[in-house]
């Protein structure tokens, strides 16, 4: 048994617009306690303290902040050294920069060395779980499990069919592109933490035959994940409505082939009607908002308040290569502004459900992962308030957890992440 005490905070449900103050837990003078990988606990130092078995290691951690693991609800792995790239919104972006990266793929040794430098990335942000895009080569999925796998992460994971509308050396085709991930999630999916993802990139990339034959694959296992894009960029909207003349909506398009379902993950989802979001919400599929995206790909607004009194699950996502940071810190400050520009709020307890049980919800793993309930996964994060010497001028100042935790996220990042341990092991990065 491990005793880690420091301050502990974590979400029980959504505090909302309003920062519902029941909806969280903090302690101040905290105590977490780990054994077997799980968590047996969370509460008051003085409480646990009186009852510790006598074979328990106490680690002493106190000024510190625990909270349990960010979990992100939509990356690309393939797309880590095109961060930051100049200039391009969405359609000209995947050509210019995205596809000349994944083309680098081919090379399943370039393939494994970028997997391993970015789970290191993950874990040095404080992310414990993820929802990641390979590339179309099967070897990139094998690449990122195999770097996760050696962490004990609960990683989510597939690799990318698309057949058109894109450079040829990354175009799989109908029956390679349902052969090649049937294997895969043959081989990874409920291997340890391991899950496979069903991943169309979207519904431009893919012709019909495609789209029915991932359909099929996501109806003979209902267990695996899809995840794709959706609505992203306005272009993207009016392509995919030429395309789809007979489609209601691009949600429509995803829908008719059976991939809109539970478990299905769909990034961005800026262009939406009412009726998408209701569908969306019946159906039990999820939406990953990823603000540094969104605006860095000058792609929109994500609407999270409608989107969550629609019933939508939603989690944070930071969609690196379009994104522009690993960090949950800096997203959960980018979704602020994001909600600021359309006059609604985002307070730091909501975001902090966003970046972790709401990611569990999206994800359908809240009975493992996303908070300190006894018995779940002891997935968690150290924070420092003073990683730099202004967040800890800034923290000094502030008054309360959720003022703290607010300054954080706007001036906090990696080097405000003291430690992160997976499954109860300090990982070393
Ligand atoms: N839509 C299709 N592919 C991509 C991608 O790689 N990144 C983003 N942000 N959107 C996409
Ligand atoms: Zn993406």
């Amino acid at each position: 048994m491990q005793a880690i005490r420091a301050s502990v905070l974590h979400c029980l449900a959504d505090p909302g617009e309003a920062g519902r103050k029941d909806a969280w837990e903090y302690f101040d003078d905290g105590m977490l306690l780990v054994d077997g990988g799980r968590i047996v606990d969370a509460g008051d130092a003085g409480r646990l303290l009186g009852a510790l078995p006598a074979n328990a290691r106490v680690r002493d951690l106190r000024g510190k902040l625990i909270v349990p693991g960010f979990i992100d609800c939509h990356v690309h792995f393939p797309q880590l050294d095109i961060i930051g790239s100049y200039g391009e919104q969405l359609l000209d972006w995947l050509s210019r920069y995205a596809y000349p990266a994944e083309s680098r793929f081919a090379d399943a040794g370039h393939a494994r060395e970028v997997a391993q430098s970015f789970v290191t990335e993950l874990l040095r942000n404080g992310t414990t779980t993820a929802l990641v895009f390979g590339t179309v080569h099967p070897h990139s999925a094998d690449a990122i499990f195999e770097a996760a796998e050696a962490r004990g992460m609960r990683l989510i994971a597939g690799k990318v069919l698309m057949d058109r509308n894109c450079p040829e050396d990354l175009r799989d085709d109908p029956d390679s592109a349902y052969a090649d991930s049937r294997a895969l999630i043959e081989r990874w999916h409920g291997r340890g933490r391991l899950g496979y993802a069903i991943t169309p990139r979207f519904a431009l990339t893919s012709s019909e035959a495609q789209l029915e034959a991932a359909g099929r694959l996501a109806r003979e296992f209902p267990d695996v994940w899809v995840h794709t894009h959706l609505a992203e960029n306005l272009e993207e909207v009016e392509a995919i409505a030429r395309q789809y003349p007979d489609s209601r909506s691009y949600l429509d398009v995803y829908d008719r082939f059976g991939l809109l379902r539970e478990k299905s993950v769909f990034a961005h989802c800026l262009h939406m009607d009412a009726e998408d979001r209701s569908t969306m919400a019946a159906k039990g599929g999820a939406a990953a908002f990823c603000p540094t995206s969104n605006l860095f790909l000058g792609s929109g607004l994500f609407r999270l308040t409608a989107m969550r009194d629609a019933g939508v699950r939603c989690g944070l996502g930071t969609d690196v290569g379009g994104g522009t940071s690993l960090s949950m810190l800096r997203t959960a400050s980018e979704a602020y502004k994001v909600l600021h520009l359309q006059e609604h709020a985002l307070p730091p307890m909501q975001a902090l459900y966003l970046a972790t049980l709401g990611a569990a919800e999206a994800l359908y793993l809240e009975d493992k992962i996303g908070n300190f309930r006894p018995g779940r996964e002891a997935d968690f994060v150290v924070l420092d308030y003073a990683g730099s010497s202004l967040t800890a001028r800034r923290t000094a100042a502030a008054e309360g957890i959720e003022e703290k935790l607010f300054a954080l996220m706007t001036l906090g990042d990696d080097r405000n992440v003291t430690s992160t341990w997976v499954a109860g092991v300090e990982q070393v990065v």
